[in-house]
């Protein structure tokens, strides 16, 4: 009889992404569902459902069920998680199907994260265990979890960044911030509408995040010519796009992260400060890919940062090197979390 593959699952509001037990990253697609206005059936999930947002006719809705670092549709979140544990695993659930280690946004309350388990439940996996963000996140980036040393990992997601200093297997201090990706974005499309007079969408707001965005201003700048609708004629209108412009509009939001960044330190008692001060903050989730981020963040708290290896993998892989390496952290998933219908 075939085994069924135990998987690590990190349920981000921009992305969900599936680590296969002794396999690696097995799947990684946007969390973006796309179903039908009046019978909600489901018409497309993933890269196909992503290509949709903003430009579906009126029957149709694409949406990301998972918004703000809490869930938005319940139905269609669960729906859309089940559809990629199944395109992974395959539909021979029968055979006892898989152990799962998952890792939700920090906004998703209890009720729900009872209900995401029995709905995995029924779908077919054997047992789930959630796991908490920030510890999944300092696994998949290598970081000494266990020991008696202080370590600070920063997940920088679409809806929120969580922020905690990880000490014995435990998280010591932990916030979570509702600024990511989704906020920088936000703060492109406000700069460009003052400064510009043009309305430009959600998607062309991220694709000069990621393609000419920079934390600090880069040495040598960079241009992207986008188009939007100038909302005096309300015509289309092409304008270029420099990367300095764009480290300007998301100042505001970038400075916000750091505040709750050294707030988090602040609290942080002495010993595993100083242990934070040796090694550094290390930085995950896609968001850490933003260009010149760990210097920003050197620069205003005058501390070495790195961003992790595959950041924005890290959170999957640690729940998934968890299920490959039971004795070791699988007593960093609290007994609270240990759920089993
Ligand atoms: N090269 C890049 N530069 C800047 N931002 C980037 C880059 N690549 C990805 N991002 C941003 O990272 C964010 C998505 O990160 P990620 O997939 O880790 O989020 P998530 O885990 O789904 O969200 P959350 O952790 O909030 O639930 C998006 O806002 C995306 O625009
Ligand atoms: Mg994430």
């Amino acid at each position: 009889m075939a085994q069924v593959m135990d998987i690590g699952v990190d349920l981000g509001t921009a992305s969900v992404v599936i680590y296969g037990k002794n396999k690696g990253i097995v799947l990684d697609e946007p969390a973006v569902i796309a179903f039908d206005r009046e019978s909600r059936a489901v018409l497309a999930v993933g890269h196909e459902a992503y290509r949709m947002l903003g430009r579906t006719p009126s029957n149709i809705v694409a949406m990301r069920p998972l918004r703000n670092g809490t869930i938005d549709d319940f139905a269609m979140a669960t729906g859309m998680l089940n559809y990629f544990v199944q395109q992974v695993v395959g539909k021979r659930l029968f055979l006892g199907g898989p152990r799962v280690v998952l890792s939700l946004p920090a906004g998703v309350n209890e009720v729900e994260r009872q209900s995401i388990t029995a709905s995995l439940f029924s779908a077919g996996a054997r047992r789930t265990h959630l796991m908490e963000r920030p510890m999944a996140a300092a696994i998949g980036a290598g970081l000494p979890v266990g020991e008696t040393y202080g370590s600070m990992v920063v997940d920088i997601g679409g809806g929120m960044t969580e922020i905690a200093v990880i000490s014995k297997g435990r998280c010591v201090l932990r916030d979570s911030v509702k600024i990511g990706g989704d906020k920088l974005d936000d703060a492109i499309i406000k700069y460009i509408r003052l400064k510009h007079n043009m309305l430009i969408g959600e998607m062309t707001a991220e694709d000069l995040k990621v393609n000419i965005g920079s934390a600090l201003q880069l040495p040598e700048q960079l241009y992207m010519e986008v188009t939007g609708r100038n909302l005096i004629s309300g015509l289309p209108k092409v304008l270029r796009i420099t990367s300095d412009e764009v480290t300007e509009a998301i100042e505001g939001p970038l400075e916000e992260l750091m505040e709750s960044i050294h707030a988090v330190l602040e609290q942080t008692p002495a010993e595993l400060a100083a242990d934070i001060f040796d090694n550094g903050i290390v930085l995950t989730g896609g968001g850490a890919h933003l260009s010149m981020i760990s210097q920003a963040v050197s620069k205003t708290l005058k501390i070495d940062c790195r961003v992790a290896e595959n950041a924005h993998e890290c959170v999957a892989r640690g729940c998934g090197l968890t299920l490959e390496n039971w004795s070791e952290y699988g007593r960093f998933i609290g007994s609270r979390n240990q759920m089993r219908k």
